[in-house]
Order: structure tokens, then C-alpha cells, then sequence
């Protein structure tokens, strides 16, 4: 399945995220792509919200990895510093897939690693606007 949408604001975004939310459970992975600014830690902050987080959810950028309580464990992680599939390994993602929902930033890197269960969603700038392709 493939849907696009264009999200002219936050508060699109923010009825995306609230949309998504209730379709997804333990095991789920979403594979975020899409060039810097395009919205992807905007869109995982609004996510882990409605799917019960309540602490600030920040970029992991920096660390890679960060976790959170909601409906599950939720994981949101940026590889974008990493520069090897070995590193990806390192991270143990395999291991990491089964008991949490996996959000992951930049996702490339791991393409290989990714499961078969895993929401591509791609984000890009067009015109004024962002839009969003969902596969699943
Ligand atoms: N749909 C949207 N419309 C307008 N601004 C948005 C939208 N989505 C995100 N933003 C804003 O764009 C900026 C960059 O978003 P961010 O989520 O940090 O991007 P990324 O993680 O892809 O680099 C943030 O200030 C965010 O609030
Ligand atoms: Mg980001």
C-alpha cells in the first residue's frame, strides 16, 4: 500500500501522527527518510504523544538512540552519524525490533537490517509545502 499526503503545517503533522498512532503495535518498525528540516523528529515527537509518551521526546541525533514509555517501549533513533552497516550492528538493532516500536531517522545505513514489517515513510520538501509517501 502507498499514500501520499501533503501536510501544510504542524497541525497537518500533527493529524497525521494522530492517525498513525492507533494502527501500530509492539514489533512495528517506521523507516523515516528525507532531508534535514523536512520534519521527521517533528512528526516522531508528535507520534510518541498519542501513543502515550509524556516525557519531552528530543533528536537523538547526538546519541543515537533514545527510549521511551507509552503504549509500549518506543525507540526513536538518528544513524545519521553512523557510516558503516557494522556500526548499525554494533547498536544490536536486530535485537532491538521485538519489544518496542522502532522509529528510525535516516534510515539508509540500516537498509539491510530493516524487517519486512517496516512503514517507509519519505519526507520532502515541494513548493511551500511537505508531503509525506507512506509504504506499507
Ligand atoms: N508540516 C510542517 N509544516 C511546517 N513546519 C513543520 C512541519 N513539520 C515540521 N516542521 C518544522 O520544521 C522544522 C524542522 O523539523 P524537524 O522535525 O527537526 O526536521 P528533521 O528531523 O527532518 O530534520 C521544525 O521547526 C518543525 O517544527
Ligand atoms: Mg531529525
Amino acid at each position: 500500500m502507498q499514500e501520499e499526503r501533503i501536510l501544510k503545517s504542524e497541525d497537518d503533522t500533527i493529524t497525521f501522527a494522530k492517525e498513525l498512532a492507533p494502527k501500530l503495535k509492539e514489533g512495528d518498525v517506521l523507516a523515516l527518510y528525507g532531508e534535514l528540516g523536512t520534519g521527521k523528529t517533528f512528526f516522531t515527537q508528535q507520534l510518541c504523544k498519542f501513543l502515550g509518551v509524556r516525557e519531552n521526546v528530543s533528536s537523538p541525533s547526538y546519541v543515537l538512540m533514545n527510549e521511551y514509555m507509552g503504549i509500549c517501549i518506543i525507540r526513536h533513533l538518528d544513524l545519521y552519524r553512523l557510516d558503516a552497516a557494522e556500526e548499525v550492528l554494533e547498536l544490536g538493532l536486530y535485537d532491538l525490533y521485538n519489544d518496542a516500536i522502532t522509529i528510525i531517522e535516516w534510515p539508509e545505513i540500516a537498509d539491510g537490517m530493516l524487517p519486512e514489517n517496516t512503514i517507509h515513510i519519505y519526507f520532502e520538501f515541494i513548493n511551500q509545502n511537505r508531503k509525506v509517501t507512506i509504504k506499507m
